[in-house]
């Protein structure tokens, strides 16, 4: 038996945010970066708050990739000040770090019920309406990624105004993490109709806008549609899982802090053909194997259309790596200057092991040996 549910209840388009005005509460604890606070982005939260007469504090404590220590300031805070809400404003680590106090404190202590609104200000993690939260051990560099349905944010929020001054850079890195979230949800063990067809919306509206988006921020139209992809592929991961491509990206934020999206980036085009398993396909096999037909799938819903099933996939491979070369995105590690060739090298073996216990690499098409994970490390280095 299978089962699907949206949790969240999503207020996008023009002047979403004005639903802060609406909210049916006295007192919310806002949680977000310092970004947020010192760029002045936080007045478009807190003048709806206190226009309604809401009582807020602020808690500015959020830093990228979180730590344990940092939700546990967290924690302290929300059990100290007890809102009746909580209001996350921020990237994915803003959301995941909201999330993961707020699933702690109220075990700690009976803070009621005390639902999560969750405001993105990047169009990518689609934490916004999922059941994941990422935390980081800072000393041994391993990501736990915490699952459980009671972390999916009551309410989410989408404005396109808070995304309007996101750099090129972070667009493009946030965008091929919509791509990747789309692409791994698609060709997931786990995925079924329902998610498949959140995923389809989603790369086809990451074929048409991304790079508009990446070249002029201010194109509010490719800002609105990139923001609602990045929620529809995180509705569909949140249904059907991702791969072994965030498996693998997760290690490379852990250990060289490597952004998250470009991360994934680096990795899609290889991983795509690994799934697919085109070279030896186009040898030996009779029959491709099933993620080929969904990447075919993929790559006509972006226009590429070619003559056969290999061509096709291969063509999905080229114009995700033409898009990255578009925006500016590095194609390997390398090229990221977050690490030197000897210290990635030493750690391929762990990372490999890592990235084979990650629950994302759970539901990948195809099961990864070591070998195959180190392999595709030594080819993006
Ligand atoms: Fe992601």
């Amino acid at each position: 038996m299978k089962s699907f549910e949206i949790k969240t209840k999503i207020y996008f388009g023009d002047n979403a945010l004005d639903r802060l005005a609406e909210l049916p509460y006295k007192k919310v604890l806002v949680i977000t970066d310092p970004f947020v606070v010192e760029s002045g982005m936080i007045r478009m939260i807190t003048y709806r708050l206190d226009g309604s007469g809401i009582q807020y504090e602020i808690f500015q404590d959020v830093v990228p990739d979180p730590p344990v220590e940092k939700v546990v300031l967290g924690v302290k805070k929300l059990t100290e000040y007890k809102p009746q809400a909580i209001v996350a404003v921020g990237g994915g680590s803003a959301i995941d770090s909201a999330k993961a106090m707020k699933e702690f404190a109220t075990k700690i202590e009976d803070l009621g019920e005390m639902p999560l609104i969750a405001i993105p200000t990047t169009s990518g993690t689609g934490s916004e309406v999922t059941s994941f939260s990422i935390i980081t051990d800072s000393e041994t560099h391993i990501k736990y990624p915490l699952v459980s349905d009671s972390l999916i944010p009551a309410e989410a929020i989408l404005d396109a105004e808070l995304v309007k001054s996101v750099p090129p850079a972070i667009t493009a890195d946030t965008g091929m993490d919509v791509l990747t979230h789309a692409l791994e949800a698609y060709v997931s063990t786990a995925s079924n109709e329902f998610s498949n067809a959140l995923a389809e919306k989603a790369i086809e509206i990451v074929g048409v806008f991304l790079q508009r988006a990446n070249f002029d921020g201010s194109d509010t139209h490719a800002r609105q549609k990139m923001h609602v992809a990045s929620c529809l592929a995180g509705l569909a991961f949140n249904s059907a899982s991702l791969g072994l491509n965030h498996g693998m990206a997760h290690q490379l934020g852990a250990n060289f802090h490597i952004p998250h999206g470009r991360a994934n980036a680096i990795l899609l085009p290889h991983i795509v053909q690994f799934n697919s398993d085109i070279d030896q396909n186009s040898r030996s096999r009779k029959e491709y194997l099933p993620s080929v037909r969904k990447y075919m799938h993929a790559a006509r819903i972006l226009g590429l259309n070619s003559f056969n099933e290999i061509t096709t996939v291969r063509a999905l491979v080229n114009w995700i790596q033409f898009i990255m070369k578009e925006m500016d995105v590095p194609f390997c590690v390398s090229q990221t200057g977050k690490v030197t060739k000897d210290e990635y090298m030493s750690k391929i073996s762990s990372m490999a092991d890592a990235a084979l216990a990650d629950a994302c690499t759970a539901t990948n098409p195809r099961v990864p040996t070591k070998q195959d994970v180190m392999r595709i490390y030594e080819e993006i280095w």
